[in-house]
């Protein structure tokens, strides 16, 4: 309640693919800046269909070519980690408009974000959801994660001073 970090959140709809991808990118990304001590991240799912799993496979093997572990399980966003969170960020417009559901006040709204609006130039707003698809879908949630992550970080550094 009282921790004076900065909460970031990234929100899909498993948090087994996405959401796990950009928490890693974003803790790496962090921990470069040596800030990882102003930050506190985390990554959770608009659905329950997972909770308590690591993340998939195919996400951790992904990251694991890039240099990065995955170490986090799945678990149900709540409207509680508004209280928790100041940067709730959404993969896609779905888990967007989940979360302005649960959103309990304009307080809260003015905390979501969709990831792909930290873009330059996002030629769409989704993150796509690779689930379904080959491991190409992978790479690239990865690379968009990159991309997201780093137009985030840029933000909210220029609105903390740090
Ligand atoms: P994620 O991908 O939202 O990126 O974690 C999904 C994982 C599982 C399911 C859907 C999307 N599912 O329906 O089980």
């Amino acid at each position: 309640m009282n921790d004076p970090r900065i909460g970031v959140c990234f929100v899909c709809l498993g948090n087994i693919c996405r959401s796990p991808t950009a928490e890693g990118v974003m803790q790496h990304l962090v921990t470069k800046a040596r800030l990882e001590e102003r930050f506190l991240i985390d990554s959770a799912g608009t659905g329950a269909y997972h909770v308590g799993e690591r993340a998939d496979p195919r996400s951790r093997a992904e990251a694991r070519r890039r240099g990065l572990e995955l170490g986090s399980r799945a678990r149900q966003f709540v409207a509680g980690d508004y209280a928790r969170f100041d940067y709730v960020i959404a993969m896609d417009r779905s888990n967007h408009r989940h979360l302005e559901g649960l959103a309990r006040g304009p307080a809260d709204l003015a905390k979501l974000f969709l990831l792909r609006s930290f873009e330059q130039n996002p030629h769409e707003l989704d993150v796509p959801d690779p689930y379904y698809g080959g491991e190409r879908g992978f790479a690239d949630v990865f690379d968009i994660a990159l991309r997201g992550c780093r137009g985030l970080l840029a933000h909210i550094r220029a609105e903390h001073g740090c």
